[in-house]
């Protein structure tokens, strides 16, 4: 394998982006590594994007990409939607902040309620991560009990009792790492052990299409044997939908797989690119989110809940714009199918130059498997989790996204990435191109094979 330092994928990225470079060199000064989120890190230097619009971006040099970072997930609607551009720019003249009760929060609330089969009640926040902690505390104080069972790889955000796997980064304490039950991806032999065997957890968490949106797949029969143990067991479980709210369906994952959990947490879309994230939920549980105003005097919540941007005015005017969007039309069916045909020419290439790789994901997502493996072999089971996630060195990984920089097409670093309902057919030519050139260029410097 060519270093990256010699590395002529690189070397071509780094001679195409001479302006990323400069303001790199600039932001350097600011920030940690340059960046602002360690999924925008790159070497030699990451893309400064300028504008956006549709399904594409264009970086500081002028150079047009196909996106499919899509705001981190958050643009089903792809970039500037008119519904979203229109309700964000009319609510900004009526005000940003009201430090108030508005209409517009009802009308999303009642969106969600309606959409997310789940949602008997809603409490917003600002981020996908404060909406999983909140789910967190919410079920503690509703069961009384103590302990979080979560499964490795799964993701739900940067808080210390969800930021760590069988290792613990520095700064988070080991007591909350004790609080936590981890689980191998998806072992309901495992899960009914602890669930029976204990008496002490109050929620189950997962993320419903497996790990970082499907890249380790589970399944509609372990959803159902999950929910079935929870519910015997009296423990809260959790669907994290921060990422396949309204993507998998119009009604999350939950509705897609016809499996209903007592919380869910929303982002990304809920609030259509704009800050702004969700917990819903049984109305019973949320409940401990009340004010107590039954006896002789007032009482606070159970569990106290603040945020200064709670359900702000324009990310809930986007919120509803989007949400209507995607109740209303079929874009993410159209989404979805998008995903089929880009997986499918991927893989046409991956067949077309013998790379013994493969693109696999559900819905509108797509992850590339760089090693040996078909996606049935994944969705059987035959790849071990340990090398679906994690196991591709990093110096590959940038290899990938840089080398699809080259040919006009930005992906998360999984790799894959997220589809909107506006990519289309030309998104998907460029990207079968820009794709096969890559595993060219990869086959060169001895990463392929
Ligand atoms: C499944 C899941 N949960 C939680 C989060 C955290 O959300 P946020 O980045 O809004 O804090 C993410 C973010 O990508 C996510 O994908």
């Amino acid at each position: 394998m060519v270093p990256l330092s010699a590395s002529k994928i690189l070397s071509t990225y780094a001679a195409r982006t001479p302006s990323s470079a400069r303001l790199q060199l600039r932001a350097i000064e600011s920030f940690p590594s340059g960046v602002t989120h360690l999924g925008r890190y790159l070497q030699p230097h990451p893309l400064f994007v300028r504008r956006a619009c549709g399904s594409r971006k264009w970086d500081a040099d002028g150079h047009e990409y196909v996106d499919y970072f899509g705001g981190h997930g958050a643009l089903l609607l792809g970039h500037n939607h008119p519904a979203v551009v229109e309700a964000v720019a009319r609510q900004m003249e009526r005000g940003v902040h009201y430090g108030a009760s508005h209409e517009i929060e009802l009308e999303w609330a009642e969106l969600i309620r309606k959409m997310i089969p789940c949602a008997g009640r809603v409490r917003f926040t600002i981020s996908g991560t404060e909406a999983t902690l909140l789910a967190l505390r919410v079920a503690r104080a509703y069961t009384g009990k103590t302990k979080v069972l979560r499964f490795a790889a799964h993701f739900h955000g940067w808080h210390d009792q969800v930021a760590f796997g069988a290792e613990i980064p520095a700064g988070i304490l080991n007591e909350l790492a004790a609080s936590v039950v981890l689980c191998e991806p998806h072992d309901i032999a495992q899960v009914r052990q602890q669930c029976h065997s204990r008496d002490d957890i109050a929620a189950v968490i997962l993320e419903p299409t497996g790990a970082t949106f499907g890249q380790v797949p589970c399944n509609r029969q372990f959803l159902a044997d999950l929910r079935e143990v929870t519910a015997r067991r009296g423990i809260v479980l959790i669907f994290d939908e921060v990422i396949t709210g309204f993507r998998c369906s119009p009604g999350g994952a939950q509705a897609y797989y016809g499996i209903a959990p007592d919380l869910a947490t929303l982002a990304k879309i809920v609030a259509g690119g704009y800050p702004g994230a969700a917990l819903v939920g049984r109305s019973d549980i949320l409940g401990v989110l009340e004010y107590r105003d039954s006896g002789p005097s007032l009482q606070g919540p159970r569990v106290p809940h603040q945020g200064t941007y709670n359900a702000g005015p324009v990310s809930a005017a986007a919120g509803v714009a989007t949400l209507r969007v995607i109740r209303d039309t079929d874009i993410v069916a159209r989404a979805c199918a998008t995903g089929e045909r880009l997986r499918q020419e991927m893989n046409a290439v991956c067949r077309r130059l013998g790379a013994p790789w493969c693109v696999y994901g559900e819905c509108s997502g797509f992850h590339i498997f760089p090693g040996s493996a078909a996606p049935d072999d994944i969705y059987a089971g035959r790849v071990p989790w340990k090398k679906l996630k994690g196991a591709t060195p990093l110096e590959l990984l940038q290899k990938i996204r840089v080398g699809f920089l080259c040919g006009g097409v930005d992906i998360i670093g999984w790799p894959g990435g997220v589809i909107s309902g506006v990519h289309g057919g030309e998104d998907v030519d460029r990207t079968a191109t820009a794709f096969e050139d890559l595993l060219r260029m990869l086959r060169e410097e001895g990463d392929l094979d």
